[in-house]
């Protein structure tokens, strides 16, 4: 919930004009609406008629079965997935899905940026060219200007020191970190986590996941992040969405799906999740 101030001018009868102040209440401007959304495969409906709405600076975490759907889900809000049907909206931008071109698909992909499961970064180049990478090829910026943006970026990541490392010179969690950093240098609206973490060794999804907490309080991106991670889903998340079978099967903020749930499902789900990793399996 956002307070909102509107000023009011109101023309009296005797043409003075007074000015009111309109104190509002009411929800944050949304970033993203997606409506009625389906994808298939052959014959096999992946996403049913999946409908959401998320603020401007919002943090969504993702959970859900593994092969549910929620991969699919991210990937069609940059059109990764092209979905079979539906309405997708970021940032005033709408895009429906049966009739999208390629500069509509173009267009929307400006307003994401995403962060993958196994980095995606470009072995031939440092961790600051790979940063400076969608500045200076998809953005057009200088060389001079991406270079000081991205020194900025490596810094935010704790990452100054590997500047000139090549991927290979980098552990899973720094190359990762580099990802992020790159995800953050086109400086798009929503910023899309796919499991960010799901390729480290245990001992370094920390680092990564306190990366992407300081990011999430300072940027106020709006944020979609899958993650099996539930105490990380906790601590950052404003709101919890839990997928099954393509559906968006409940949604809450993290009190109400880890304290008080009364979806038998997901509180189910968070138990086994939540054991697994103490186990360590
Ligand atoms: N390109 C594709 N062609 C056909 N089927 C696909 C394709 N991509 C995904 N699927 C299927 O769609 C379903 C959902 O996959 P998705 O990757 O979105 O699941 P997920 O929830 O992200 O799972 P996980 O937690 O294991 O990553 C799966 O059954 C998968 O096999
Ligand atoms: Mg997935």
């Amino acid at each position: 919930m956002k307070v909102v101030c509107d000023i009011i001018k109101i023309k009296l009868m005797d043409h003075s004009l007074s000015i009111l102040f309109v104190i509002q209440i009411r929800q944050g401007s949304k970033m993203i609406k997606v409506e009625h959304l389906k994808v298939q495969f052959g014959q096999s409906v992946v996403l049913k008629d999946i409908n959401i709405e998320i603020d401007k600076g919002e943090v969504v975490v993702l959970i859900g079965p593994s092969g549910t759907g929620k991969s699919t889900f991210l990937r069609c809000l940059n059109f990764l997935v092209r979905p079979t049907e539906g309405r997708i909206t970021i940032d005033g931008f709408t895009v429906n899905a049966k009739i999208a071109s390629r500069k509509d698909i173009y267009q929307l992909r400006l307003k994401t940026s995403m962060v993958f499961q196994n980095y995606n970064l470009l072995k031939n180049k440092t961790a600051l060219r790979n940063i400076m990478e969608p500045m200076v090829t998809v953005q057009k910026k200088s060389k001079d200007k991406a270079e000081k943006i991205a020194l900025d970026l490596i810094k935010k990541v704790g990452l100054l020191e590997k500047k000139d490392a090549y991927p290979k010179e980098m552990s899973g969690g720094q190359q990762q970190r580099i990802g992020i950093a790159r995800a953050m240098a086109v400086n798009a609206n929503v910023m899309l986590f796919d499991e960010p973490t799901s390729s480290l060794d245990p001992e370094l999804v920390g680092e990564v996941l306190t990366v992407i907490k300081q990011l999430a309080v300072e940027s106020n991106k709006t944020m979609l992040i899958v993650t099996h991670e539930m105490k990380f889903a906790r601590e950052v998340a404003d709101r919890i969405v839990f997928l099954e079978d393509g559906c968006i099967a409940g949604m809450g903020t993290p009190q109400e799906i880890f304290e008080n749930c009364t979806n038998e499902r997901i509180r189910k789900f968070v138990n086994t999740v939540s054991s697994n990793i103490m186990e360590g399996k």
